[in-house]
C-alpha cells in the first residue's frame, strides 16, 4: 500500500483525507515516483473548492513533486530506475507515490535538490514562460506584478530584475513588501487601492507596458488603469476569485489594450518546451538568479493546513508538502 491525500467532494480544507491505497502499477510510457516532496500551488484550492473541475471523484489533487523513479513501465525512453526527476502538470501529487507520464518528467541536475525542485519547478517555468514569451520582458521595461511576495511572485521579481526590468510589486503588508524588495522589486506598493496613482507617480506618468495579475477579480480593473496605451493584461490567475465577464471597450477606452489569460499548460504541451523551461529553472538556480525561497514546509497529511495557511494569504515565497 501506499498513502495518499484524497477527496471524495469538493469544499473547504477539511475534505482532504490521509488514505492508505493500493500500490499502482505503471503502464507503457509510465512509471511509479517515489516522492521526496511535493509543490503546493495556488491551483490546488481552485481544485478542491471546485472552482476547476475535477475528471472524477474520489480524486487526488497536487500538480507538482519530485523524488526517484521506482519503476518504469513498457517503452519508457526517457528514465531509468534511480533517476532523480520532477515534475509540473500531471494531477495526482498528493501521495507518496504515485504513477506518471515518462514524457512529462524533468530531470534534475546534480546540486538542485527534490525538495527546490518541488518547490518552484512549477512557478519557475511559469515565471519563465510570463518574461520570456507571454511578453517578452526588454531591459528598462517597467513592470507590475501582483502578489510579488507568493510563490511565481518572488520568482519573477528576482527574473524580471536579473533580465534589467524595473519591478513593481505589489503586496498585501508592509512585512510582504520588505521580502519582496529583497527579491527585486524596486518599488512596493501595500495594498491595491490607490494602485493606478501609485504607478502614475513611480513611471512619472508613463504607466507599464505590462501587468501580471494572478488575484483575479479583486485588482482586474486597477490593473487595467495601471497599463500605458497599447499595453498587455497578463491575467494568469484568481486568488480573489474568477474574473466577471466584462465589455470589451473597457480595453479600447484605456488605450487599445490586450489581454491574455494564459496557462503554464498551453506553454508546456510539447515536450521540448517542458525541457526547455525545466532546464532555464534549474539553470537560474544553480546560478542564483533565482534564490528560492521555501519558507514553508508541512506534512503531507497535514495538506489541509497547508491549504488553511495558502488561502489566508498567510504563506510567503514557496511551500512544500513532505511525505
Ligand atoms: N496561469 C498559469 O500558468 C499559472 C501558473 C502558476 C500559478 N498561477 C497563478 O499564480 C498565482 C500565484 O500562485 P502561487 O501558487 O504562487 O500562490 P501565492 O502567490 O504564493 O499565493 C497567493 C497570493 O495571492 C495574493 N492574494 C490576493 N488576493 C487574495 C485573496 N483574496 N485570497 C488569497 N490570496 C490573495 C496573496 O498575496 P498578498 O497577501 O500579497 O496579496 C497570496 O499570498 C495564483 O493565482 C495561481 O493560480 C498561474
Amino acid at each position: 500500500m501506499i498513502h495518499a491525500v484524497r477527496l471524495h467532494e469538493t469544499g473547504g480544507p477539511e475534505v482532504l483525507k490521509w488514505e492508505a491505497v493500493p500500490r499502482p502499477e505503471p503502464g507503457p510510457g509510465q512509471v511509479l515516483l517515489h516522492q521526496e516532496a511535493i509543490g503546493l500551488n495556488y491551483i490546488d484550492i481552485y481544485y478542491r473548492t471546485g472552482l476547476y473541475k475535477l475528471p472524477a471523484l474520489p480524486a487526488v489533487i497536487g500538480q507538482e513533486g519530485a523524488g526517484i523513479v521506482t519503476a518504469v513501465g513498457p517503452d519508457v525512453t526517457e528514465v531509468k530506475p534511480g533517476d532523480r526527476v520532477a515534475y509540473a502538470g500531471p494531477l495526482g501529487a498528493y501521495a507518496t507515490d504515485r504513477i506518471l507520464p515518462a514524457d512529462r518528467l524533468v530531470p534534475l541536475p546534480e546540486g538542485v535538490s527534490t525538495r527546490v525542485a518541488a518547490a518552484v519547478l512549477l512557478q519557475g517555468m511559469t515565471a519563465h514562460y510570463l518574461i520570456h514569451r507571454t511578453y517578452k520582458l526588454q531591459k528598462g521595461d517597467t513592470i507590475l506584478v501582483h502578489a510579488a511576495a507568493g510563490g511565481v511572485g518572488l520568482l519573477l521579481c528576482q527574473w524580471a530584475a536579473h533580465k534589467g526590468a524595473q519591478v513593481i510589486g505589489v503586496v498585501s503588508s508592509e512585512a510582504k513588501a520588505e521580502i519582496a524588495r529583497a527579491h527585486g522589486a524596486s518599488h512596493v506598493v501595500v495594498g491595491y487601492g490607490a494602485l493606478p496613482a501609485e504607478v502614475k507617480r513611480i513611471t512619472q506618468g508613463a504607466m507599464v507596458p505590462v501587468v501580471y495579475d494572478s488575484v483575479g477579480r479583486d485588482t482586474f480593473f486597477a490593473s487595467l488603469d495601471c497599463l500605458a496605451p497599447l499595453g498587455l493584461m497578463v491575467s494568469y490567475g484568481n486568488a480573489s476569485g474568477p474574473v466577471p465577464p466584462f465589455e470589451l471597450s473597457a480595453l479600447s477606452a484605456r488605450g487599445s489594450l490586450f489581454i491574455t489569460r494564459p496557462t503554464l499548460a498551453t506553454y508546456s504541451a510539447k515536450r521540448a518546451d517542458l525541457l526547455h523551461m525545466g532546464r532555464e529553472v534549474m539553470k537560474a538556480i544553480q546560478s542564483g538568479v533565482l534564490q528560492p525561497r521555501v519558507q514553508q514546509e508541512f506534512r503531507l497529511e497535514d495538506a489541509a493546513e497547508a491549504h488553511r495557511a495558502l488561502e489566508a494569504r498567510r504563506t510567503i515565497g514557496s511551500t512544500v508538502l513532505v511525505p
